[in-house]
């Protein structure tokens, strides 16, 4: 049989969630453990001593704890937040996201997902990461489940000229994995501005690590849907009204939960068509 092209190799590699290459040749363990249980034991070297608890610097009152992985994440969302400050409308944003390096996502993206619909609608849904079709089209929520989000507000009567669509990271993660926590810090000072910028009346994040992020709360998605929050930053003169509820991709996998996304639906119509803001 012949062999697959090189590219179709690449591609099913990314896809399966491959994005880090760390030789040229390939390694066998297998070889490598029989040969060190053949070889006559070897003295052993003693652990390196532990560093004594004085010499290890102490975050003092006030100060910052030190950021995860030595400060490459705080380097990065620095980075975020210079940027996403320097906008001042929906397309000086985009333009920001598309020029930054620093989220390790982007590497193995095909293109960035940066919104869909209308940045002046009053209704902002905010998901959790591009998908395998959403990375081929640079759009959110054009795969199965957006499909599914489409259909359910039609339900109330909206389309995508009457909602806004983004989510916590703008690049597929490889794979379809959960975004990590230093992918989505280094992507949320741009979400949040995106939200200042949009200022929408009502925003929804959809799912979980949506939820969590935007709400900065710990408790999951059951819980936190279904009842009014409000999502606010420094530079907004007025706190935005959220509702968080199920993502599509979940109500996919367990349609039996679709009525209490209903419920959460209707009730968003009701804030949307109440007294206006
Ligand atoms: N799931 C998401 O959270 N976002 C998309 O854009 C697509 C699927």
């Amino acid at each position: 049989m012949a062999n697959p092209p090189t590219a179709e190799i690449l591609r099913f590699h990314l896809e399966a969630g491959v994005d880090e290459t760390i030789g040229e040749s390939p390694i066998d363990r297998f070889a490598l453990a029989r040969q060190a249980a053949s070889e006559p034991a070897r003295e052993k070297r003693p652990p390196p001593a532990r560093r004594a608890a004085r010499d290890v610097p102490q975050a003092t009152a006030g100060e910052a704890p030190a950021p995860p992985n030595g400060g490459r994440v705080s380097q990065a969302v620095q980075a975020a937040w210079t940027l996403a400050a320097e906008a001042n409308s929906v397309a000086e944003l985009k333009a920001a996201v598309e020029s930054f390096e620093e989220c390790g996502l982007k590497k193995t993206a095909t293109n960035t997902v940066f919104a869909d619909g209308n940045p002046e609608a009053r209704l902002m849904f905010v998901g959790e990461a591009p998908g395998a079709e959403e990375d081929r089209q640079g759009l959110p929520f054009v795969g199965p489940s957006g499909r599914l989000l489409d259909r359910m507000l039609e339900t109330i009567g909206y389309d995508r000229e009457k909602f806004y669509v983004t989510n916590i990271v703008f690049w597929r993660p490889p794979g379809n994995r959960n975004p990590t926590t230093d992918e989505i810090a280094a992507c949320l000072p741009f979400v949040e501005r995106h939200i200042e910028l949009a200022a929408p009346d009502v925003l929804v994040p959809l799912g979980g690590p949506a939820a969590k992020t935007l709400l900065g709360r710990a408790e999951g998605i059951t819980r936190l849907r279904g009842s009014w929050h409000s999502y606010s930053t420094a530079h907004m003169s007025a706190p935005v009204d959220t509702m968080a509820t199920f993502h599509p991709a979940y109500l996919l996998r367990s349609p039996a939960n679709k009525r209490q996304a209903w419920r959460d639906l209707l009730e968003i119509r009701r804030k949307l068509d109440g007294p206006a803001h």
